[in-house]
Order: C-alpha cells, then sequence, then structure tokens
C-alpha cells in the first residue's frame, strides 16, 4: 500500500468511527415519547390520581388526537409539576417533547394495532 493509500484509509475509517459514536450519543440524548409519557404525563395519571389515570390506551386514537389539539392546554395551562421543580407543565414540556408524546399516545391507543400502558 502506498502512503498516501494508507492515511486516506486510516482517516476514513477514524471519520466513520467517530460518525458513529456521535449517532449512538445523540440516539442515547433523545428520549422516546415512551419514555417522555412515562417521565411527564405518567406520575400525574397513575390509577390512583385524583386527576384522573391515563396511559394510551385509555382513550382511542381520535380523543387522543382532540385531547392534544383541543383540550392539552386548556387543561393544564394552571398544572404545575411537583416531579420537576413545580415548573409550569406547559413550560415543562416543549412542543418537540408533546409531538412525540401525542405520537406515542396515538400509536398505543385503545383501538390501536398495540394498544399499551406506558410500563
Ligand atoms: C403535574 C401534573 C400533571 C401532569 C404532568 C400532566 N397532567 Fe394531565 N391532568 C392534570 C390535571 C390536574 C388534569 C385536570 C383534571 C380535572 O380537571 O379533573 C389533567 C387532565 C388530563 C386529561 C383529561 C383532559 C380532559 O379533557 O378532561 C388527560 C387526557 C391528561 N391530563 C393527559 C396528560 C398527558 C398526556 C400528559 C403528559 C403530556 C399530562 N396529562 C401531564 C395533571 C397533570
Amino acid at each position: 500500500m502506498r502512503l498516501t493509500t494508507k492515511i486516506v484509509t486510516v482517516v476514513t475509517v477514524a471519520v466513520a468511527a467517530l460518525a458513529l459514536t456521535g449517532l449512538a450519543t445523540a440516539k442515547d440524548k433523545a428520549p422516546s415519547g415512551r419514555e417522555l409519557y412515562k417521565e411527564y404525563c405518567k406520575p400525574c395519571h397513575t390509577a390512583d390520581s385524583p386527576n384522573g389515570e391515563y396511559t394510551p390506551m385509555t382513550l382511542i386514537q381520535d380523543q387522543w388526537t382532540e385531547f392534544f389539539t383541543k383540550n392539552y392546554e386548556r387543561t393544564h395551562k394552571n398544572v404545575v409539576d411537583p416531579k420537576h421543580d413545580n415548573a409550569k407543565v406547559l413550560e415543562l414540556i416543549t412542543p418537540d417533547m408533546l409531538k412525540k408524546i401525542q405520537k406515542f399516545a396515538v400509536d398505543h391507543a385503545a383501538d390501536s394495532e398495540h394498544p399499551m400502558t406506558c410500563g
């Protein structure tokens, strides 16, 4: 192998390795809809909660869509979350997080192919 070829090979391998590590880290950092639901919804909506028990399979898909598009803001605007330093729920959960949570709820609603609690 000529020296330049060797160098090119080494550099290519190093870049590929770095790219893979980067991907793995990014994936670790971005929680799934299920993890978000568990962390940001479930604590207030367990079986014995005065706020009502809600897991994805509590509602059907249309009800979840209606909840997220019409009722979420209204029903949670004055709610603060003791699990997260009493932050306001509407400020704590970003629009991106909410999108993932909505997808998880709809994908596992009572009338979905894979109804699920969030475990
Ligand atoms: C800090 C506590 C808290 C958190 C966190 C929380 N909720 Fe609620 N949730 C409430 C309260 C309080 C109500 C209103 C209960 C009532 O009016 O009887 C409510 C109501 C609801 C309702 C019923 C709404 C309706 O139309 O009656 C649903 C569904 C719901 N929450 C789902 C969720 C989801 C999904 C999340 C996560 C994105 C979430 N909640 C996060 C406290 C919380």
